[in-house]
């Protein structure tokens, strides 16, 4: 902390310096607030709205009095600056702190090197994200800054303390303070702030110039409206800032310059498909920037943790409808991309990891409409019709979009990166990129394996024959993707069955893949034939639901049309060993996958030594299993399971740190658990990031004494939208308590 702020001198009364003044005068920031102007006549009203508590009409006149613990504010407009900056500096003492609220920060460090020979250490270069199309003291508004984002750009030189107390101005403002280098800051608003400017302004002058089109404003709708309202600002500040910003502006002019002759191209050879993919992902674009900015726009920051506080007791009932399965989502997308023709997907899960799968193959030049409400169109491009993406491809937390991926891009024409979140980056890769390797692939990974993925394009494959040494649907999935772009034949040999969504879907697509007991064989070089998929509901996900019912008094739960593929129920099959009540009904295949409905209803539970056998059938729903252990009658035992450990998180740690937590006698062991079933008492666990750790502590909350606080629940988002809203619908009392 700084020692907080004795004066604060406001050089120009603009909008921005004036609110500030005022922001600090209200909220008692600092000692005295004194304006400083040219023009008297601000002056005047800048006293007559209480805006300062003194003013003066030129710095000179007070710069003599200022020392330690004062802060000026250069609130002029950006070509302004540097000619304060030349008054101030034989002015001020260098103990006094100096920012500015420039909306380009290059020119500003340009001018104090000039004018200082250095940096010097009391400058500490600012830009508030804030503004309206109003301007001068009579806009003034205290509230201007409340939840805006203030950008920071220090420099190696700047002093700590004088950092703290701009900051400290800031944040008493209400505004929300980061950091940026001034390059970055600078190319950011080029691209965000200083273009739409120049654009609306642009195109307002292009339809007022056309004389025949004069009358056109009468009849300007929305859109236009929208569009331009920004025109309104104030010209000679706009005029500044972009000559201040040159060089980025025309960088990312030029971005845009070379897109819309491609769009005009597009228009003119009459090509639907490039306006239908530009459009298409734009909008999905602006989409996720409204939900990353919801309710209030340039607001809040950005990244909130969300925790679940789930008050205890209580049962879960009613007819539960399940988000669509992420497994079959994520395949759909992939095989629907390189298939011929288009594919329409219903019940598609619009989850963050299936999202970012859909992202991938646009960025890869798929048009892909959707999804909306759960339909998904994919605008198939054969399997050669991929196209290089202009960066890395980023997967967030999504294990799945990474492994997968890694095979049917191992023979593009051209080089890919994959990336991901920090959950994902931790996790194996090798164990896609060493059979990919076999087949001829040039992948590289980080240290031991891990992300990000490079993989060379231009390599030609072989099919091979693949024992996979785990049970994998992922690496089996991986290695026959690579193998539809390999010469010969492909073979994979599993140690345990695992899902099969993969060779089932493909079949469906048209392609010849033959199955016997563990081994799967394609061979390379045929075509996949767009068709019509209905994702049925998770069974991972309904496996929360499951669980709730069956430890809750009271429950009696119906989740209509879930998978129910026999690679996928060791759920059902170790709940039902435990004494659970569940019912299939209204047994169906869809789309080459069975469905049921699910109806779960109480019933005392008992401990069980989990067959092995069943551990892959249920890989993804322990961390839910294991909360019904706890609530079960006697021991449950978990062993060959220590793939749980390279999931989303460690999830045998996760899950028996939690549980000892809630005082459940709850044991780790390398390759599973051993739970001794028991009360369970309230407290704070941590879901570590992981979207099914959060999800099963929150059904546990319906056998606690207490309230459970879970930590880091963000994640849930990436298998299950809606999870808090379902699940306090069916009968849980979940609140979010954002950080
Ligand atoms: C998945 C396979 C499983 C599973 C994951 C989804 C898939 O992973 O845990 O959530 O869609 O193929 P592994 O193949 O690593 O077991």
């Amino acid at each position: 902390m700084s020692e907080g702020i004795n004066r604060l001198v406001v050089i120009g009364l603009g909008l921005i310096g004036s609110s500030l003044a005022k922001a600090a005068r209200d909220r008692g920031l600092c000692q005295e607030v004194i304006g400083c102007s040219r023009s008297p006549e601000t002056l005047v009203k800048a006293m007559k709205a209480g805006v300062v508590d003194r003013v003066v009409g030129s710095i000179e006149a007070v710069a003599g009095e200022l020392g330690d613990g004062d802060l000026v504010v250069i609130g002029v407009p950006t070509l302004t600056v540097p000619v304060i900056i030349r008054q101030l500096q034989p002015l001020l003492s260098q103990s006094v702190t100096i920012t500015d609220v420039a909306s380009v920060k290059g020119s500003v460090v340009t001018a104090l090197k000039e004018v200082y020979g250095e940096i010097p250490s009391q400058f500490v270069p600012g830009h508030p994200i804030a503004g309206s199309e109003k301007s001068g003291v009579d806009a003034v508004n205290p509230k201007l800054f409340d939840d805006h984002r203030v950008i920071l750009t220090p420099l190696p030189e700047t002093g700590g303390d004088h950092l703290q107390r701009v900051k400290d101005l800031w944040s008493g403002a209400g505004a929300v303070v980061s950091e940026m280098s001034v390059s970055e800051h600078d190319e950011v608003l080029a691209a965000t702030s200083h273009l739409p400017h120049m654009l609306a302004y642009s195109l307002v002058d292009t339809l007022s110039n056309m004389r025949e089109n004069r009358e056109i404003f009468r009849y300007a709708a929305g859109g236009f409206r929208d569009f331009t309202r920004i025109a309104a600002s104030d010209p000679v500040m706009w005029h500044d800032i972009v000559m201040a910003n040159d060089q980025a502006v025309l960088s990312v002019l030029e971005d845009l310059t070379e897109h819309l002759g491609l769009i005009k191209q597009a228009i003119t050879s009459g090509d639907s498909d490039y306006l239908l993919g530009v459009f298409t992902r734009a909008r999905e674009a602006r989409n996720h920037f409204s939900k990353m900015l919801e309710n209030k726009a340039y607001l809040e920051p950005m990244i909130k943790t969300i925790d679940y506080r789930v008050a205890p007791g209580g049962s879960v009932s009613g007819q539960i409808r399940i988000p669509g399965d992420k497994s079959i989502s994520h395949r759909s997308i992939m095989l629907g991309s390189i298939a011929q023709g288009v594919t329409e997907v219903t019940g598609f899960l619009e989850g963050e990891d299936s999202l970012a799968t859909l992202q991938a193959f646009r960025d890869m030049g798929v048009v892909i409409e959707g999804p909306t409400d759960g339909r998904v169109v994919v605008h198939g491009v054969g399997l050669k019709g991929l196209k290089a993406p202009s960066g890395p491809l980023y997967l967030g937390n999504s294990g799945t979009s990474m492994r997968l991926l890694s095979g049917l891009l191992a023979a593009q024409s051209f080089d890919v990166e994959l990336t991901g979140d920090e959950s994902l980056s931790k996790r194996p890769m090798a164990r896609v990129a060493d059979p990919l390797r076999q087949m001829g692939a040039v992948i590289e990974t980080e240290e031991g394996g891990r992300p990000p993925l490079r993989i060379k394009g231009g390599q030609s494959l072989n099919g091979i024959d693949y024992e996979l040494p785990m049970a994998s649907a992922q690496v089996k999935s991986c290695v026959l993707l690579a193998g539809l772009y390999a010469d010969g034949t492909t073979r994979t040999t599993e140690p345990a069955p695992t899902r099969d969504h993969t060779e089932r879907m493909l079949t469906g697509f048209g392609y010849q893949i033959n199955r016997k007991g563990a081994l799967a064989e394609l061979n390379g070089g045929g075509e996949l034939t767009a068709m019509a998929i209905d994702v049925p509901a998770d069974i991972s996900s309904a496996t929360f639901y499951m669980v709730a019912a069956a430890i809750a008094p009271g429950s009696d739960v119906l989740l209509p049309h879930v998978g129910i593929n026999p690679t996928r129920i060791g759920a059902i099959n170790i709940l039902q060993m435990m004494g659970a009540d569940i019912q299939l009904s209204n047994q169906a295949e869809v789309g080459g996958e069975p469905v049921a409905d699910i109806r779960v209803r109480y019933a005392p539970l008992h401990g069980i030594q989990i067959p092995e056998d069943q551990v892959p059938l249920a890989i993804d729903e322990f961390p839910a299993l294991f909360v019904a252990a706890a609530c079960a009658e006697g021991q449950t035992i978990l062993t060959g399971a220590e793939e749980l450990r390279v999931k989303e998180s460690d999830r045998i740690q996760a899950m028996a740190d939690g549980l000892k937590i809630l005082g459940v006698d709850a044991t780790p062991t390398v390759d599973g658990i051993i739970i001794n079933g028991g009360a369970i008492s309230g407290g704070e666990v941590d879901s570590v990031d992981d979207h099914r750790i959060a999800m099963s502590f929150a059904v546990a909350a319906l056998r606690a004494k207490d309230d459970i606080l879970i930590k880091n629940c963000n994640n849930v988002v990436t298998s299950f939208p809606g999870f808090v809203a379902l699940a306090n619908k069916a009968g849980l009392k979940i609140v979010e308590e954002v950080r």
